[in-house]
């Protein structure tokens, strides 16, 4: 068995009861076991909520589903940086303290866990779903060509898990910026063939206040993204597709 980088664990951890609450940080002292992920951490401490100086608190509250980086739900900022908490192995992390807080990007609900509602209204807000009515059946669908699956595979691996959101400057609580993820959603579903119709309205909302056009292009998104889902190339391309859009409608007045 591997020698583990540190006796002991030391956690700093953002905690807030309730959305309105005010932050503070409790610091907790574990043993370290073989192979522990900061979930396997808060696990711990939920057994015995007591901080590092021997007072007794509440158990630690975060999210979490798949435990296996799928869901996205366990996302959290571990030493600063958006990931999923259930895959950070404490081994990989560089020594001394580990401090988790919550996403900064949304609303505190409490503790580790955040309000990623924005995130599914930007997603209706671009129609990211194929419409099918449910009157009839309407049979197997076109056939995908091959350059269609590569890119429907790309971005069909979001897990809105938000880290992108996290990390992009142009997206905050005084920005109407729908956000990374879902504009990239819009290259998802634009490229299906079942939904040709809706193409021009998901572009028309993206040509929009709070599109596009409000994307920096600094980067930020695609570094930090866990499933290296290709957001500028989405961004490019559906400025292509914008572009054409925007000429096709000048042309037809
Ligand atoms: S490229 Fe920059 S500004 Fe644009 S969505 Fe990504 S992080 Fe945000
Ligand atoms: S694009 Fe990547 S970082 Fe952004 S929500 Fe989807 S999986 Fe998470
Ligand atoms: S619990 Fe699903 S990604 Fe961590």
């Amino acid at each position: 068995m591997p020698a583990l980088a540190r006796s002991t664990i030391e956690l700093r951890i953002r905690r807030q009861d309730t959305p309105s609450a005010a932050p503070r940080w409790e610091e907790f002292s574990l043993p370290q076991q073989p192979d522990m992920s900061v979930i396997s951490c808060l696990m711990e401490i939920r057994k015995r909520p007591v901080t590092r100086r021997g007072a007794p608190t509440t158990p630690v509250v975060w999210d979490c589903s798949c435990l296996e980086e799928v869901c996205g739900a366990c996302t959290m900022l571990v030493n600063g940086v958006p990931r999923q908490s259930c895959a950070v192995l404490v081994d990989t992390l560089p020594g001394g303290v580990i401090t988790l807080e919550p996403l900064t990007k949304f609303l505190v609900v409490r503790d580790l866990i955040v309000d990623r509602q924005p995130m599914f209204d930007a997603l209706r807000q671009v129609k990211a779903w194929l419409p099918i009515d449910g009157t009839h059946d309407p049979g197997p669908g076109p056939r995908l060509a091959e350059s269609v699956r590569e890119v429907a595979y790309e971005f069909a691996r979001c897990m809105t898990c938000g880290c992108c959101m996290e990390a992009c400057p142009q997206y905050h609580g005084r920005s109407d910026f729908l956000g990374p993820a879902p504009i990239a959603q819009v290259r998802l579903f634009n490229a299906h063939p079942t939904d040709a119709l809706n193409v021009a309205e998901r572009l028309e909302t993206i040509m929009g206040r709070g599109g596009l056009a409000d994307c920096g292009n600094a980067q930020n998104c695609i570094e930090v993204c866990p499933k290296e889902i290709p957001l500028t190339e989405a961004f490019g391309e559906l400025g292509r597709q914008t572009l054409a859009l925007g000429l096709k409608q000048l042309f037809r007045r």
